[in-house]
């Protein structure tokens, strides 16, 4: 793993329709973090596509982008967890038809599993949360490089999520550390495997955020004393923006 945890740049100021004609998919889109990125790639002039498992949250959150005045956005209901290649190239295919290419991928759904010792450790846990968490990004950002190769801006930019816990395991984090790990090495290698191309990787570690996620971590902490999703949208924008087009194979810290 690379020893620099870049930050935003501090003269970074996005444009107010940074991301006219980017067509982006963000995973977990429905809540907490992923949906107020969806809101504000929305507001900066992208067209999102919402991916996730709750299609009642997906639909709350494409109103709020019509209601408004983004551009219209699309829906893609779907489950991680026993999602197969055949439901990938899918998606793949419908993208295609729909939109031709695609210039961004959030990968931010996860799922938190348990928090306990490995000794106690449930071994079925274990392999959903890497699935969801680790194999699904994988299985995303492979059937979708094509997709990113043909990028409408002629640029594209992956961005994964990592953790704290992921660039150091912490006891009782169980697969949700490992998954973390693997996701940031992951983005490491593919964007070694991208160099010199037109699309760049990345990860994000949003840090302590105010998310139903983070009150299941930690039930006592008073969740106004932590940041909102909204307050570490400017790195989100950052490296979805085309002043990031040099930028891949970074780790960042959003705090
Ligand atoms: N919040 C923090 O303090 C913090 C800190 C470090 C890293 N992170 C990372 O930041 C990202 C966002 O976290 P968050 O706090 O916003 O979490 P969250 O509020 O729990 O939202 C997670 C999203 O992922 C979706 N998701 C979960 N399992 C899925 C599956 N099997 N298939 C498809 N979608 C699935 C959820 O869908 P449903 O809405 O349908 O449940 C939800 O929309 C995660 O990668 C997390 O690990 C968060």
């Amino acid at each position: 793993m690379s020893e620099t945890i870049n930050t935003l740049p501090i003269d970074y100021i996005p444009a107010s329709q940074a991301l006219t004609n980017d067509i982006i998919l963000v995973t977990g889109a429905g809540d907490g973090i992923g949906r107020v990125a969806a809101l504000t790639y929305a507001s900066h002039g992208a067209t999102v596509i919402l991916l996730g498992r709750t299609l009642a949250k997906l639909e709350a959150v494409y109103d709020d982008i019509e209601n408004t005045g983004g551009p219209q956005p699309a829906i893609y209901p779907m489950n991680f967890e026993g999602a197969t290649e055949k439901e990938y190239t899918d998606l793949c295919n419908a993208l295609q038809s729909e939109f031709g290419g695609l210039s961004g991928i959030l990968h931010n759904a996860s799922e938190l599993g348990d928090r306990m010792p490995i000794r106690d450790y449930a071994n079925d846990t274990w392999a959903r949360i890497m699935q969801v968490n680790a194999n699904a990004p994988f299985m995303l950002t492979k059937a979708l490089l094509p997709l990113l190769h043909s990028s409408p801006t002629g640029h594209a930019s992956v961005i994964f999520t990592g953790s704290s816990v992921a660039r150091q395991g912490r006891a009782y984090w169980g697969a949700y550390a490992a998954s973390k790990a693997a996701q940031e090495n992951l983005m490491q290698t593919l964007a070694d495997e991208l160099d010199g191309t037109s699309v760049r990787s990345n990860s994000i570690n949003p840090g302590a955020t105010r998310t139903a996620m983070r009150a299941s971590a930690y039930p006592a902490e008073d969740p106004q004393t932590i940041k909102t999703p909204e307050q570490i949208m400017p790195l989100y924008l950052y490296l979805m923006d085309k002043k990031s087009i040099a930028i891949n194979g970074q780790l960042f810290n959003a705090q």
